[in-house]
């Protein structure tokens, strides 16, 4: 499991993550939501040692975050960023073997070329391995950056708004997906949605951040809910019950 304790980073005298205690990581898929500024991409960025806290303590699955080996750490948890700056010059296949960099040091070995086939089949990306970046539509870049962190082979996959600028096919494909990777391939999948609904109809946990704090932290049925939705985004938020399922109506 992640285990944040007391976790707290401040930006010119700004507290942007308030401490946090919590545990992160369970088996499934567990869906982080909140509004812009809440500190989520934070939370990942500490989680993965991307950025420096300023008090509290983490750790996964025992070991301290802060004193893991980099090598170590990239093999128990992969964190595909919110802002991942493309170079346009990289092939899918390129990519996808940065993500083997871990295990491999840069020298691939069969077991690194199995597994970056392996994501590369999983995502569908057969037809396109030797694709520019830059030549890919929106969906098909998304798709190739998760095979990139699925080819890293870690237990812990954190994806910060994978389905940003995506329509609503390839939204829906990329959650199939995700939803697939912790089902068939036991991955414990975090991952930062604004949309509330695919959080209700993709995950098993919902975590609710504002303000730097956690704000709520339940299953689908809780956290759907006009109160608590209302209270997490600032904004009314109506829920009817479509199919037996709680769906938000925020277009009003
Ligand atoms: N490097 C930084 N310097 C100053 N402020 C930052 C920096 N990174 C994030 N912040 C601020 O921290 C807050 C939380 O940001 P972030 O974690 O990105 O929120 P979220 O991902 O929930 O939208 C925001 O108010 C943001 O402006
Ligand atoms: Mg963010």
């Amino acid at each position: 499991m992640i285990v944040l304790d007391g976790a707290t980073k401040r930006y010119n005298g700004t507290t942007v993550l308030d401490d946090v205690s919590l545990e992160l990581g369970g088996e499934g898929v567990t869906a982080l939501i909140g509004p812009n500024g809440a500190g989520k991409s934070t939370l990942f960025g500490i989680v993965g040692r991307l950025i420096a806290p300023d008090a509290g303590d983490i750790r996964i699955d025992g070991q301290s975050v802060s004193r893991a080996a980099s090598r170590d750490l990239a093999r128990t948890i992969a964190v595909l960023r919110q802002d991942n700056t493309i170079a346009a010059r990289l092939t899918v296949a390129d990519l996808v073997e940065f993500g083997r960099f871990p295990h491999s040091q840069g020298r691939l070995t069969t077991e690194d070329r199995d597994k970056i086939d392996e994501a590369i089949d999983y995502l569908d990306l057969g037809d396109l391995r030797g694709r520019f970046l830059d030549e890919l539509s929106g969906g098909q870049r998304q798709r190739a950056f998760v095979a990139m962190v699925l080819a890293q082979d870690t237990k812990y996959v954190l994806l910060d708004e994978p389905l940003n600028n995506l329509d609503l096919k390839h939204m829906s494909e990329i959650m199939r997906l995700v939803r697939r990777m912790a089902d068939e391939l036991g991955k414990r999948i975090i991952i930062v949605l604004h949309d509330i609904n695919f959080a209700s109809t993709h995950s098993d946990r919902i975590i609710a951040m504002r303000d730097g704090r956690v704000v709520a932290d339940a299953g689908r049925d809780e956290i759907m809910t006009p109160d608590v939705l209302g209270r997490v985004y600032d904004t009314e938020v109506d829920v009817r019950q479509i199919d037996g399922r709680p769906v938000a109506l925020y277009y009003s």
